[in-house]
């Protein structure tokens, strides 16, 4: 296969650039050059240079485009692509309202196999490579999201939704069948080609205490698995929970019980969190995932990263898709801005930047993979265009720096800001599926 040589600036991350002042937090190259080869960047560095090590390699121009690696969606439903914009509730009538009805739909292999195919193009027109993503309760639906993602060769990770009570019998299954099917998904999925399975107990209220036990027999037999569920992002929820499960001493510890928390689990929203709850989520590594628009959507309350970080734990940023209300992690920084604003807590745009590349990747235990654009890294990229809009072209005649650029991408973009993303190697955008 001939190599290909992208040309255009150059933004990769090296660590947290916290408030900005960090000049060794990244690499910013204003004429750079990546080297793709075999689905993988073969090299990174000024333009001249690169391109003499590879005098025949075909070159794509991308200037005055920025260059970054691809985003990462550490928590998205993918059988919510029909329900985004759904009115008028928090999130328990929501669920019942609006989510459980759809999820229904997916028991239907081919309707789930269309959606998988509508839902990975919309991420890749958002300039996300990687999604953490809930399927259905229905095993069809898994399948058709791990066929689509390797269809495509993306690097996804995603579960069967575990779910045995408190919702219609459409997307119900049984403690055994849902270990059953959890079982089969990940010998035929987890680790082959760029899929990861994650073990995915829906949250406390639509699992029997049967059901978290099968999902935490799943965890001892599968630990290089991932888990996700939802902590905390309601209060309605949370008084359910603590109904249903009143030994335990708080929500997280009804998954601490059935050790599902680890440095692998990925915890959505996790908004209202009791002192013990912050010092066991620092005590076992697991991650806390911010998800900005939904938690606006649905009014559920606003994320304490600041809090959390101060304790040591690594948060995730995602769209929660749908009740999250943009696929683009552009529109989710600049809500989630907005909702560190409303705390008196600052997001920097170097660091918001870092955070939906390296630092999701470092919450997936995947930044040697995914997240930078470094050698030997995988070629996921997504190529920026900071004027993509007459409102965003007006606002760059005035941006003096790289960090005024990002913050106009950061509060301003979407998919239009989004001028060509690769998955390993190929180019997605404008490319017919
Ligand atoms: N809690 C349990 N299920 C869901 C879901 O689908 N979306 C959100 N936002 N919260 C949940
Ligand atoms: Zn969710």
């Amino acid at each position: 296969m001939t190599d290909t040589l992208l040309r255009g600036r150059i933004l990769t991350f090296h660590r947290d650039p916290g408030d900005g002042t960090d000049p060794g937090a990244q690499t910013y190259l204003e004429d750079g050059g990546l080297l793709l080869r075999d689905g993988m960047i073969a090299a990174c560095g000024p333009f001249d240079e690169v391109a003499r090590t590879a005098p025949g390699a075909a070159i794509t121009d991308h200037r005055p485009h920025l260059m970054m690696a691809g985003f990462i969606d550490t928590h998205i439903h993918f059988p919510q692509v029909q329900i985004v914009a759904s009115w008028g509730s928090q999130l328990l009538d929501w669920l019942n309202g609006y989510t459980f009805p759809a999820e229904g739909g997916y028991a239907d292999a081919q309707h789930a196999r269309a959606m998988a195919g509508r839902f990975c193009s919309l991420l890749t027109d958002h300039g996300t490579t990687t999604a953490v993503a809930f399927c259905s309760v229905h095993k069809a639906s898994a399948e058709a999201f791990f066929a689509e993602a390797a269809a495509r060769n993306m690097r996804m990770i995603g579960g069967k939704t575990m779910m045995d009570r408190n919702a219609p019998e459409t997307v119900l299954d049984t403690p055994q069948s849902a270990y059953d099917d959890s079982k089969a998904l990940i010998a035929a999925w987890h680790g082959k080609g760029r899929a990861s399975y994650a073990i995915t107990p829906r949250f406390a209220i639509t699992s029997t205490p049967e059901q978290l036990e099968m999902a935490g027999a799943l965890v001892a037999e599968h630990p290089d698995c991932y888990v996700q569920t939802h902590l905390s992002e309601n209060h309605a929820e949370i008084a359910y929970t603590a109904e249903l499960y009143p030994q335990a001493r708080d929500y997280l510890d009804v998954y601490e019980r059935f050790g599902l928390l680890g440095p692998r689990t990925l915890l959505g929203h996790a908004i209202h969190l009791r002192e013990r709850e912050i010092a066991a989520l620092s005590d076992t590594g697991a991650h806390p995932v911010f998800c900005p628009t939904s938690n606006l959507f649905l009014g559920s309350g606003l994320f304490d990263d600041a809090g959390l970080r101060a304790r040591g734990i690594s948060n995730g940023i995602a769209t929660d898709i749908g009740a999250g209300t943009s696929y683009s992690m552009l529109q989710t920084l600049n809500e989630g801005y907005k909702v560190l604003q409303l705390q008196d807590q600052k997001l920097h745009p170097l660091r918001a930047f870092h955070w939906i590349t390296r630092g999701n990747a470092e919450v997936l235990g995947l930044a040697d993979r995914i997240g930078t654009l470094d050698a030997g890294t995988e070629a996921d990229i997504a190529v920026l265009d900071a004027r993509a809009t007459p409102a965003m072209a007006l606002r760059m005649d005035r941006a003096e720096t790289l960090a005024e650029e990002l913050f106009a991408l950061q509060i301003m973009g979407d998919d239009r800001a989004i001028a060509q993303t690769y998955v390993a190697g190929t180019p997605q955008k404008g490319h017919a599926r």
